[in-house]
């Protein structure tokens, strides 16, 4: 699969020369590819108040954007061009999921979602640039993509979206269905809709080292121990009383550079980070869960499988589920390595009591399911 993925490229020659560094065109990446949803499931997406979507319209000069749930009168024929963009298809729909999972030769660390667009004629979201990577791949219809690697990133000031204020594209592509671009962070690109047609990116995770440190300050917090409590037994009366003093500011600096950590912390804040849901994302327990026996055999027959919502990284031995570390006996992981990597195991034989115990109880909180169930 990855040999049409990647126009017959291996994945090292894709990683060394493309990934991060220049755009790939593939035709016929995913031959026959149409897409993973029908319209009228996109629009009933659009218009769920569970689903983040957006609707963007323009004319020549000006751009609208239109936070969802979306009004089914404005996904109708209109004169003005518009398009409708979906976050997260791969949540709510199985084939979205696996989709997005074709593209696991990139680590799953450093995964994002799967979006889904529809356009009319001539609709899009204008010349602009994103911090991550993506690939689009052409679902129905047609797409003439022009990019740039532009250095100018001014934008137009105070429009709705980020629309580049001096496009100047260097690659003018027409997608035809199962085409896919690979675009690298910060090239300008304008996906320009021929007739209607649909669009699906696979994006990627690019945290601000910013927004790293933040969380990991966050997640420090919860596993923080200084111990002791502030004192002055050396106290001097002061002139000022009001006054701060710099014996009081030189014990605190000093208490405070108590505060350290290991590379242990940093794996465990990244297994949460990385496994964390997206705050829309909530997990259905099954109505009428099956009793544990059941469930070993309908598992053991046929399967068990990763709900689309989940996510399950590992890291030397310790391994994380939507947000939280969970201990797997050193005989059980690898098969739970095989199901982190492949979202799903053909069978559970062989797991320990404690194994099939944990399996059992991610089936009850609804983060995964008998391969058999059908899944919501
Ligand atoms: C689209 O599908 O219209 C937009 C995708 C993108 O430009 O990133
Ligand atoms: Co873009």
């Amino acid at each position: 699969m990855t040999n049409t993925l990647l126009g017959g490229l291996s994945v090292e020659t894709f990683l060394t020369e493309y990934w991060q560094k220049k755009p790939l065109l593939v035709r016929q990446a995913v031959p026959g590819f149409t897409g993973v949803v029908t319209k009228d499931e996109l629009f009933e997406l659009a218009r769920d108040p569970d689903v983040e979507s957006r609707y963007v319209t323009h004319t020549e000069t000006t751009w609208e954007v239109i936070h969802g749930p979306q009004k089914a009168s404005d996904l109708k024929r209109k004169k003005q061009p518009w398009t409708v963009l979906i976050q997260g298809l791969n949540l709510f729909c199985p084939d979205g999921d696996e989709l997005l999972h074709r593209f696991d030769f990139i680590p799953q660390a450093r995964l994002d979602d799967l979006m889904v667009s529809y356009a009319v004629d001539n609709g899009g979201v204008g010349p602009h640039f994103d911090n991550y990577d993506v690939f689009l791949l052409q679902g129905i219809g047609k797409r003439r993509w022009l990019i740039s690697d532009q250095d100018d990133r001014t934008l137009i000031e105070d429009a709705p979206l980020k629309i580049l204020q001096d496009f100047r594209p260097v690659y003018d592509w027409v997608l035809e269905p199962g085409d896919m671009l690979y675009l690298p962070p910060h090239w300008a690109h304008n996906g320009i809709a021929i007739g209607e047609c649909t669009t699906y990116s696979i994006g990627f995770r690019s945290p601000t080292y910013q927004e790293l440190a933040q969380q990991f300050l966050n997640y420090l917090q919860d596993t923080l121990q200084l111990d002791g409590i502030y004192a002055d037994p050396d106290l001097k009366h002061q002139a000022h009383s009001a006054q701060i003093s710099d014996q009081m500011i030189d014990r605190v600096a000093e208490t405070l550079q108590r505060i350290t950590w290991t590379r242990e912390d940093v794996r465990g804040f990244l297994g949460a980070y990385l496994t964390e849901p997206k705050p829309h994302v909530f997990f259905d327990s099954p109505d009428e869960p099956l009793e544990h026996d059941e469930f070993v055999e309908a598992c053991t027959k046929d399967g068990y499988r990763l709900d689309a919502r989940s996510l399950l990284l590992f890291t030397d031995g310790h391994f994380f589920i939507n947000g939280e570390p969970v201990p797997v006996e050193t005989d059980d992981q690898p098969t739970l390595q095989a199901l982190a990597d492949n979202r799903r195991v053909d069978t559970i034989a062989g797991l320990s009591e404690e194994g099939i115990a944990l399996l059992y109880d991610w089936y009850c909180c609804g983060f995964a399911h008998p391969s058999a169930n059908l899944m919501e």
